[in-house]
């Protein structure tokens, strides 16, 4: 969802390398004169930005700012020092730029497998993985979801059917036209004209999970698979990004499964795509200070 700015950069810092702009996935900085500059007006607030700078010079004021504090660590452990599963889960991110360099398909499968030994819902394991173990299937994945999204388009672009959809209760049509549609637009017109990969960010392999009928818990036990592919990918020194457009057009048309060989009782949940990363951060990003509610003692309305 897009949000406004609430990035600052401070110039004498700035040393005028460009990461920053090549990992916003919102286009809200560019270099002006040799210099970083906000020139978007939204902002996911991710801050990758503040993450990749090597001079520090760049903060993104919504963020909490104690985040990664972790008061119940030693101090030598605190907070990216600290070892094992908790930095790499403070210093994954979503990554949006590969190396063309393959991953070894026995490395997915590897994947595949830490990603099945998530927890399930009654053990049901009702899942399926499907691997795109090069740049050729991930391309042509990509290009039916593009082909799905300009079909959606076409149909968001009728004021008629927005309203007649709002009124029988249907928004989704609506909220796709003012929230995405410009930004999908874009993003189709970026991959035709200069072949830019805004979908999969130019990964060479994906992973998709599905669940299966049987699954009690099927969003939380995909969900929790992908959680564990995407940090056992980190751990392997690999970049992953979640891909919720393609979850999306494989949920409404049902033809990109069936090309890629996927049971007509599948679900796809989760679309993962991953690769070498081209670029590493110097510090975790941040968060918003999530609300947080802890209850301890009497109940409040005993005072
Ligand atoms: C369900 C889900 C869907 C996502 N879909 C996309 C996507 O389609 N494209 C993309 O670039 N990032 C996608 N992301 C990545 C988020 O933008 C990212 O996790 C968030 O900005 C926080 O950044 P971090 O992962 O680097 O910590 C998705 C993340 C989740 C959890
Ligand atoms: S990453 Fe830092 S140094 Fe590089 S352009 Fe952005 S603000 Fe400047």
């Amino acid at each position: 969802m897009p949000r406004p700015v609430r990035t600052h950069i401070d110039e004498a810092l700035c040393a005028g390398c460009g990461l920053c702009i090549r990992v916003c996935p919102d286009d809200t900085l560019s270099l002006v004169n040799g210099k970083a500059k906000v020139t978007g007006s939204e902002s996911l607030q991710c801050g990758q930005c503040a993450a990749v700078c090597p001079e520090g010079a760049i903060r993104v004021e919504s963020l909490d700012p104690t985040y990664p504090a972790l008061s119940s660590l030693k101090p030598a452990e605190k907070p990216c020092d600290a070892p094992g599963l908790v930095q790499l889960m403070l210093t994954r991110r979503s990554c949006r730029h590969y190396l063309a360099k393959p991953v070894d398909l026995p490395v997915l499968k590897d994947l595949v497998t830490i990603g099945s030994s998530a927890p399930s819902g009654t053990n049901s394991q009702a899942w399926s993985f499907t691997i795109l173990a090069d740049r050729t299937q991930v391309l042509q994945l990509g290009q039916a979801v593009g082909n799905f999204f300009k079909r959606l388009n076409r149909l968001a672009d009728s004021r008629l059917l927005r309203v007649a959809t709002r009124l029988i209760g249907k928004s989704e049509l609506s909220s796709y036209h003012e929230e995405y549609q410009p930004r999908v637009e874009q993003s189709l017109r970026q991959f035709e004209d200069q072949g830019m990969d805004r979908l999969f960010h130019g990964a060479p392999s994906a992973i998709l999970i599905s669940t299966r009928p049987g699954a009690s818990c099927p969003t939380e036990d995909a969900s929790l698979a992908a959680g564990q592919i995407i940090l056992a990918a980190q751990a392997m020194g690999l970049g992953s990004c979640l891909v919720g457009f393609v979850v999306e057009a494989m949920r409404n048309d049902k033809r990109i499964g069936h090309m890629l060989g996927l049971d007509t009782k599948e679900k796809v949940r989760s679309v993962i795509a991953l690769g070498h990363p081209a670029i590493r951060y110097q510090r975790p990003a941040g968060r918003f200070a999530p609300p947080l509610r802890i209850l301890k003692g009497e109940p409040h309305d005993k005072d």
